[in-house]
């Protein structure tokens, strides 16, 4: 068989996402027992009580399918945002809806406008559907360039992402740069808005998506329980979008992509907002701490909005390595002169804060 005829040619090029290093790897790599994964932008702590009980109570049933719309998922959903259950989307991930929103947008040769360095996503579904990315690289602030993402726009472009806050450099675009943004945007573009760290963010300026949000605009808001709601494994995130993109999107996706028991975390886990408060506060004293640390050792980074930070260095594989050999495990993001730190358990930040201390005085300012 001849694979390379069989397979799509424009499959051939794409790149299979790479994920962080396994536990498992850097144990054995290591030889230390406790690891410490800050590359994944997972929260610390395990599922919330409330929905560990939940997930727990359905195993029995698994026999049978899940509920392929998600209804009391979504009804919930309706009820805390304060929009229609028709506008409210469900996927296995909030990766999954990336991928169905473009398969059910982009055509052959349609632009995919997104600010670059951004979430990786973006390029591969962009790939996928066979559709042209155009990079518009951040500004000098690490922000995203909005002016030039909307002179990026042309007749072509279907798509375009804006992650806010950024994955991985943690900014965000304020209020008032993303008002100008979409009142300039052209109706014939839909904006996905990914907030994948919304509940992360305590900036005042903070744009929330769903206030841009009325049923007819092209927008759509995207947010996953895979963070701060420590879902991650279970696969579940959400879109609120117009109706017609939503129909769209069910044409598209499988019948049963969501998981009963990430349908049922994601249920109990609306419930607990108290848990939310008290996780983004820990986040906020987290990085407070290793902002001071990095002062402190003369490390520059970006001020973030989420649960990890844009640590900026000369050295990225140097500095990976000496973490890595005290069993802390951070993102090299490749070409970047810049490693992205996740926010742990304090426990995590004081591992961390020490091996950085050790490598700056083994191998001078990082
Ligand atoms: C910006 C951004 N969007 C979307 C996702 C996908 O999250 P999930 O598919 O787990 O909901 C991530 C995960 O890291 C992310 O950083």
């Amino acid at each position: 068989m001849d694979y390379d005829a069989l397979i799509r040619p424009g499959v051939g090029p794409m790149v299979p996402y790479a994920p962080g290093l396994r536990v498992s790897e850097v144990r054995e790599k290591s030889g230390k027992d406790v690891i410490r994964k800050l590359s994944s932008n997972e929260n610390p702590y395990g599922p919330f009580p409330s929905a560990l009980a939940g997930m727990r109570t359905v195993l029995p049933y698994l026999n049978r399918y899940p509920d392929g719309a998600a209804r009391e998922l979504r009804r919930a959903l309706a009820e805390k945002l304060g929009v229609e259950e028709r506008f409210l989307m469900v996927g296995n991930g909030s990766n999954e809806l990336l991928t169905l929103i473009a398969q059910a947008v982009v055509s052959p040769g349609d632009e995919v406008v997104f600010a670059w360095p951004s979430f990786v996503v973006y390029p591969i579904c962009t790939q996928l559907t066979c559709g042209r990315a155009v990079k518009v690289p951040l500004t000098a602030e690490q922000v995203h360039d909005l002016p030039a993402m909307l002179a990026a726009i042309t007749e072509d472009t279907k798509l375009v992402f804006v992650c806010n806050p950024n994955n991985p450099t943690g900014t965000m675009v304020t209020r008032a740069q993303f008002d100008e943004f979409v009142s300039a945007l052209p109706d014939h573009v839909l904006l996905v808005l990914d907030e994948a760290y919304f509940e992360y963010v305590t900036s005042p300026e903070f744009p929330n998506g769903l206030d841009y949000f009325d049923g007819e605009r092209p927008i759509v808001v995207l947010r996953t329980f895979s963070k701060i709601y420590s879902l991650a494994g279970a696969r579940i995130g959400y879109g609120v979008a117009p109706e017609p993109l939503v129909r769209a999107v069910d044409k598209v996706r499988e019948p049963f992509n969501v998981s009963t028991i990430a349908q049922v975390g994601a249920y109990y886990s609306l419930a607990d907002d108290s848990e939310v408060e008290r996780r983004r506060r820990e986040n906020q004293e987290q990085k407070a701490y290793l902002y001071s640390s990095f002062d402190r050792l003369g490390i520059s980074y970006v001020p973030s909005e989420t649960n990890f930070v844009y640590m900026l260095t000369e050295k990225p594989v140097e500095v990976f390595e000496a973490l890595l050999a005290e069993g802390i495990i951070v993102r090299d993001l490749g070409t970047s002169p810049a490693l992205r730190v996740g926010i742990g358990t304090p426990e995590d930040t004081d591992a961390t804060v020490a091996a950085l201390t050790a490598a700056v005085a083994k191998l001078g300012p990082l």
